[in-house]
This record gives structure tokens, C-alpha cells and sequence, in this order.
């Protein structure tokens, strides 16, 4: 069961009730994330990065990055923790990536999205993709982290997944949280509900890869992966997170 102690050791709450952020690095993308801005030549970005998760170790390796998030708290915790002499590596962009912020275009050379889409539909996704497309250099990576299909929350209405998605449906991982047995069964089920939205949509490879394709992404590597952020109500078989790098292959001029 989730506690006010082991909550705050191993995940941080946001202050917008999206969720919360992983306390240290718990996932391998990410830490390819890390390890791909140490060598970049143009900056990189984090988006949806809450108190920047990945963003204080790029900036402890001597890189620039761009931090994204919703919530100006968060950027301002992030600029008030980051030493003095780093801060010129640091710029705060605060904003929804869906249609609240803009960059210029082959700006960034690479963009970590971590645990954000789960939050999206489909169409969503796609619309942020091709912004992240349009600001990426050409060759530019993009690293996407989320809770996957086999997230502990959809354990049991894994079948649902399967039959929306045999019947083509465009999210086929949406659902809504409210009455969810695995949340229904925690004593703090209120509290949990209150930290996060009410849809969420886990995501499958399959979905996942298609909306790469379409908005002019290779997918590079993909897995499911087992974070190390999580607790007994978020695990099920060791495949609860999903992650995916993209390289950029198309340049477009719209976005
Ligand atoms: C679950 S937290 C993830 C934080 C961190 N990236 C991590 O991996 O732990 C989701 C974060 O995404 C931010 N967020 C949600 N929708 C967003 C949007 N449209 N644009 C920018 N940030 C967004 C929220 O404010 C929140 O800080």
C-alpha cells in the first residue's frame, strides 16, 4: 500500500494533481536520455519534466537544456535547486506542449517526453509529436517514456484493451480511473484519485510506433521495462512502463 513515507522516497507529487515525479532516474530511457545529451551539439529539452527529473543531471555533465512544464512551480523549485553557475545551461519554458509553447525549428538536438502521454489520447500524442518533429535537428532523437498496457491499474480490464484495439479504435489504452479495481482496493483510493487526472491511457507498442511513423519518427529501440519508481498498485508483470526513441527522418515545414 502506498504511504505518505515510501510516496515521497520513491515518487514526488506534482502541485497540478498530474501525477507524480520519479524521486531519482528509475528508467532506462531516460538514462539514454542522459547519457545522448552529454555528446549533443545543439541543446536539449525535457517537456512535462515537473521539478526536472533528467534536466539536473544533463546540467551537472556540462549540458543546455530546456525545461518544460505546465506548472511554473515547478520550473521555479528547478531554478531555485540548480547551483548558481549552471543556471546560463538552464531555460524554463512554461506551457502546455500541446499548444502553449514554441521553439524554433532544428533547435534541440534531442527531447526526453517521461510519463506525460499517459495523459493524452491518440490524437494528442500525434499533434505533439510533430511539434517535437519540427523542433528536433534532422537526426534529432526523441525519447519517450509512459505506463504501459500492462501497468498494474489495467491488470484487470486487460481484455477491454483487447477488444478496443481488435476493433481498431484509436486509443485503444484510455480509460478512466473512477470504479478501477486496483484503485478501488487502496485504502488511500481517494487521495490517489485526487493526485491525477481522471483518464489515463496506457500505451502499447504497437499504438505507440504508428504514431512515430506517421508524424516522420524511425523508431530506433523500444521496449516494456519495469520502473523503479513504482508500488504494488502500479506493477503486474515487470512490463508496466514503455519506452521508445525516435529519430528524426523527415523535415517538415508545418508544424
Ligand atoms: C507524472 S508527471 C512526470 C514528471 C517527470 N517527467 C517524470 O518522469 O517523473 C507529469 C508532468 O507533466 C506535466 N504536464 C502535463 N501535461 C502537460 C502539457 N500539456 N505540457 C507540459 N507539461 C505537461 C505536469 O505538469 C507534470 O509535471
Amino acid at each position: 500500500m502506498i504511504t505518505d513515507e515510501n510516496m515521497q522516497s520513491k515518487l514526488i507529487p506534482t502541485l497540478n494533481n498530474m501525477g507524480w515525479m520519479a524521486a531519482a532516474i528509475g528508467d532506462p530511457y531516460t538514462r539514454a536520455f542522459i547519457d545522448y545529451a552529454e555528446n549533443a551539439s545543439l541543446p536539449v529539452m525535457e517537456v512535462g519534466a515537473a521539478y526536472g527529473v533528467a534536466a539536473t543531471s544533463v546540467l551537472n555533465n556540462g549540458g543546455r537544456i530546456i525545461v518544460n512544464d505546465l506548472e511554473p512551480h515547478h520550473l521555479h523549485v528547478l531554478y531555485e535547486q540548480t547551483p548558481e553557475p549552471l543556471r546560463e545551461n538552464l531555460q524554463l519554458l512554461c506551457g502546455s506542449c500541446i499548444d502553449g509553447i514554441d521553439l524554433e525549428a532544428d533547435s534541440v538536438s534531442a527531447i526526453l517526453c517521461a510519463r506525460v502521454f499517459h495523459f493524452f489520447d491518440s490524437a494528442t500524442i500525434a499533434t505533439c509529436l510533430a511539434r517535437f518533429q519540427h523542433w528536433l535537428e534532422p537526426g534529432g532523437k526523441l525519447f519517450i517514456v509512459a505506463d504501459s498496457i500492462f501497468h498494474g491499474m489495467n491488470q484487470d480490464i486487460y481484455p477491454e484493451f483487447l477488444a478496443r484495439k481488435a476493433a481498431s479504435h484509436a486509443t485503444p489504452g484510455r480509460v478512466s480511473l473512477i470504479n478501477n479495481p486496483r484503485l478501488e482496493a487502496q485504502e488511500d483510493k481517494e487521495e490517489l484519485l485526487q493526485a491525477m487526472p481522471e483518464y489515463f491511457n496506457f500505451i502499447d507498442i504497437e499504438t505507440l510506433s504508428s504514431l512515430f511513423n506517421a508524424a516522420g519518427f524511425i523508431v530506433e529501440s523500444t521496449d516494456y521495462f519495469s520502473p523503479e519508481y513504482y508500488y504494488d498498485v502500479s506493477l503486474w508483470d515487470g512490463r508496466e512502463g514503455i519506452g521508445m526513441v525516435g529519430v528524426k527522418v523527415n523535415h517538415t515545414q508545418n508544424a
